[in-house]
């Protein structure tokens, strides 16, 4: 379905972005998967996709929040896939604390990673969907984003900032052929989530239980396929921000 397209995916080497790159590889595309530090984790991650797949699939070191690195990286995929069509803006951060108390660096390194991660690379990305003529982004929000959460007011400050930013961008380059939607997670089974099994937000998930990473991957691809679906926020949450 995605044959002779490249998707890039960022955070692609562990959790919902490692699901989300074995979907689109399932699915045919050439996968570009960008990692912060863990080579290791993205090279596996990246022989599974060639293996069981039999797509191209190659690991790209990159702070999604440092603007030149993003553009240099953007640089190297095209030089190594000619093209890219898909982006999955997935890498994201938490650094919890209480309003009163929470450090400036902690309230930054969130928006930075989140938001301006996100920016960074749409920004350096639209050019090569502009030459392809075709261009589909999703940004990995939350419905923290949607609804607020105590403790989190730079996290759900940054995922509401990326639900306008979707938004913009929907609307900006529609013209141009190119979609951009979110997909809003709830409580995805990942290392983000690992402890919060006690979390008094669980009992609140109407369908009973926290989701699956494959749950988010597959939302994922429904958006990236559906070619009259563009600036949408698809909650995939078991109810919870209903
Ligand atoms: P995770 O912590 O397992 O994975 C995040 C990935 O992003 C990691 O691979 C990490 O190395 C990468 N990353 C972080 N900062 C980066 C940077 N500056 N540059 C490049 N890569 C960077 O988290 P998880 O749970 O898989 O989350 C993925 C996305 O889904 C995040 O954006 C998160 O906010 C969002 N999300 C997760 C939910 C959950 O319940 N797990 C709920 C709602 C949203």
């Amino acid at each position: 379905m995605l044959k002779g397209k490249t998707a890039v995916v960022t955070g692609g080497s562990r959790g919902i972005g490692e699901a989300i790159v074995y979907k689109l590889a399932s699915l045919h595309a050439g996968v570009a998967v960008i990692y912060a530090g863990n080579a290791a984790a993205a090279e596996r991650v990246c022989i599974t996709c060639r293996q069981k797949y039999g797509v191209r699939a190659e690991a790209y070191q990159c702070n999604v929040a440092d603007f030149s690195a993003a553009k240099e990286t953007v640089a190297k995929i095209r030089s190594d896939f000619g093209a890219a069509q898909i982006l999955v803006n997935n890498a994201g951060i938490t650094r919890d604390g209480l309003l009163a108390v929470m450090k400036e660096d902690d309230f930054d390194a969130v928006l930075d990673t989140n938001l301006k991660g996100a920016f960074n690379m749409i920004r350096h990305m639209t050019g090569l969907f502009i030459r392809a003529h075709d261009g589909c982004i999703v940004n990995i929000a939350s419905v923290a984003g949607m609804t607020g959460n105590a403790g989190q007011c730079n996290y759900s400050a940054s995922k509401a900032g990326l639900i306008g930013l979707t938004k913009s961008v929907a609307k900006e380059l529609a013209p141009k052929g190119i979609r951009c939607s979110a997909v809003a997670p709830g409580f995805i089974k990942t290392d983000m989530t690992g402890g919060q099994t006690d979390n008094p937000l669980l009992k609140m998930i109407p369908l009973g239980r926290m989701g699956e990473t494959e749950d988010v991957a597959g939302a994922v691809a429904y958006l990236v396929t559906a070619k009259y679906v563009t600036g949408e926020v698809l909650r995939v949450d078991g109810g919870l921000a209903m």
